[in-house]
């Protein structure tokens, strides 16, 4: 399969689908070749595009950038300084993790886990299945909002924010003084501490306490640290005593917030006094695809828990694989398209599930909310879970796409790897069930479905509501949902079983 780039008007003018991305204003790419080619660029106004999730929607919301620095996906081969962006090393006294890597990736890191067992665990609160697997460090950080959970988080743990000045040379910040218009390049977390998180609240407040400090998230335009020393308790209560104002909004008054963070920080407190055991939380299931250089400093105790998965060539990305044309500039962008080649040419601000729906026709995947939330929109990428509708095509660059039209080809379909090949279980399973009514949010729900039975075989309902958390369907009510991805799992486990019985027999 391969399309031009022209746009399919017709389908486009049809109002098929949520167009707002369409007042996306045009914007050039600019591929960096060097970490001081992107702080250059960063520092003069383009945007550094992470995950992309934020920048999809301040885009979308009327921000207009005249250049777009993608990180995404930044190359493993030492020489540029990008490759800091995707690394999570050991460094001196301190665990290093890239400003690119993805939230997936810390929370499911063996570094991490072997190392800052706390911050992983407190990292897999973050959002929900696609925001983990496409949001970064970085674009947390930076996009200064003050509901996002990594500042609060790396404050607490008095970590430091390694910058990149526009001459490329290498700086250091607290969290609290990070400026903007500086490429965050990644961040030194300590070997040691214990940070105790709470967000239960949020997006009233959310606070984390470490060894040394407490950090107010949600509640101030951005996160609020307050050392504290010896006597940490009287130290923080005369600090939150003179605090200004907290925000007053929709969500909560001002005096709302403020009685509830000095709840939330004594709990905090108190909780901290007496760590829990934190063990390997591998509910995510996601298999890191780490740069070499992690498992070249990791110490053989973290290396033996999990393989070395082989580098993967879309990591290695040429400078052409988006191209920089000028002004009405075209990507040319080659992925697999429910195992197909597909190759198009498209706008950078074209998002993937314009392409998928009007280019290559497939008008299974919906559009709802058009702003990451809803789960409608969800193909999967590389075998995980994605927002179509706020992933520019250009980021499936060399990746694998399923869509749900994939289910309905079972003999290909088993041809195609794991996740492929269980689609069409997961999709019966649906059906039996009775696990939808309009049917609207169902292509989502079955492909995030299929994506957690390939990495676990048989969830428990827990890790099942974790995943599915992050669909919304307004018809069933859920419980016949999970039903059905629990009928799934027996029914794959019954071809399991089946095919070892007749691989002994034979
Ligand atoms: C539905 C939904 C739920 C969410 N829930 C949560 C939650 O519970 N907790 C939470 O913490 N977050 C949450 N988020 C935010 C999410 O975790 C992402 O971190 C966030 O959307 C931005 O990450 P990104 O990598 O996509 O950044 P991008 O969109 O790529 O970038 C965001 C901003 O940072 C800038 N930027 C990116 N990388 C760098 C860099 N290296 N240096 C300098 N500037 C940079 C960009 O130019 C942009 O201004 C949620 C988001 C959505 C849509
Ligand atoms: S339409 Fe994409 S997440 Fe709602
Ligand atoms: S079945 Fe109607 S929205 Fe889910």
């Amino acid at each position: 399969m391969s399309a031009g780039p022209e746009p399919a008007p017709a389908r486009l003018a049809s109002g098929l689908i949520s167009r707002s991305h369409l007042g996306i204003e045009p914007f050039e790419m600019r591929r960096p070749d060097s970490l001081a080619d992107a702080a250059a660029a960063v520092a003069d106004g383009s945007w550094a595009h992470a995950g992309g999730i934020d920048v999809a929607q301040r885009l979308r919301a009327g921000q207009a950038a005249d250049e777009l620095v993608p990180l995404c996906r930044p190359p493993t081969s030492a020489g540029t300084g990008l490759e800091m962006l995707g690394e999570i090393s050991l460094g001196d006294g301190c665990l290093f993790i890239g400003a690119a890597v993805t939230h997936a990736r810390i929370e499911s890191d063996p570094l991490v886990q072997a190392h800052r067992p706390d911050v992983a665990a407190t990292w897999r609160t973050i959002g929900n299945v696609r925001i983990r697997a496409a949001g970064t460090l970085g674009g947390n950080l930076a996009a200064f909002h003050p509901g996002y959970d990594a500042a609060p988080i790396l404050a607490a743990a008095e970590a430091t924010v390694v910058v990149a000045e526009p001459d490329g040379t290498l700086d250091r910040c607290s969290v609290a003084d990070l400026p903007q218009h500086r490429l965050i390049v990644g961040c030194e977390v300590p070997l040691s501490g214990q940070v105790v998180f709470d967000r239960s609240l949020k997006p009233v407040v959310s606070v984390a306490v470490g060894d040394q400090a407490v950090a107010i998230g949600c509640a101030y335009a951005y996160t609020v640290v307050i050392p504290h020393g010896a006597t940490r308790t009287e130290d923080v209560a005369a600090a939150l005593a003179a605090l200004a104002d907290p925000i007053n909004d929709a969500f909560a008054t001002a005096a709302y917030r403020r009685r509830m963070i000095g709840v939330l920080v004594d709990r905090c407190l108190r909780a901290h006094a007496e760590p829990p055991v934190l063990a390997r939380d591998d509910r995510m299931g996601v298999p890191a695809t780490r740069p070499a250089s992690t498992q070249e400093v990791a110490p053989p105790d973290a290396r033996s828990l999990e393989a070395a998965p082989p580098a993967r060539s879309q990591d290695v990305q040429s400078p052409d694989d988006v191209s920089r044309d000028g002004a009405g500039s075209t990507t040319h962008v080659e992925m697999h398209l429910n195992g197909e080649p597909f190759a198009v040419a498209a706008p950078p601000s074209e998002m993937l599930v314009d392409t998928i729906r009007t280019r290559a026709g497939l008008d299974g995947t919906r559009v709802g909310c058009d702003q990451a939330v809803c789960g409608t929109c969800t193909v999967l990428v590389d075998d995980m879970p994605a927002a179509s509708c706020s992933t520019f095509t250009w980021q499936a660059d060399d990746t694998e796409v399923l869509t749900i039209e994939s289910a309905s080809d079972p003999d290909s379909a088993n041809a195609r790897g794991d996740v492929a090949s269980i689609l069409p279980a997961v999709q019966g399973a649906f059906a039996k069930s009775s696990a939808f009514q309009c049917g609207y949010c169902t292509p989502g729900l079955i492909l995030v479905a299929a994506a957690l039975l390939a990495r676990h075989r048989d969830p428990d309902r827990a890790t099942i509501c974790d995943w599915l958390d992050s669909n919304v369907c307004r018809c069933t009510g859920y419980l016949m949902v999970i039903e059905a991805v629990e009928a799934a799992a027996a029914a794959l486990a019954g071809h399991a079983s089946a095919d070892s019985s007749s691989g002994s027999a034979a």
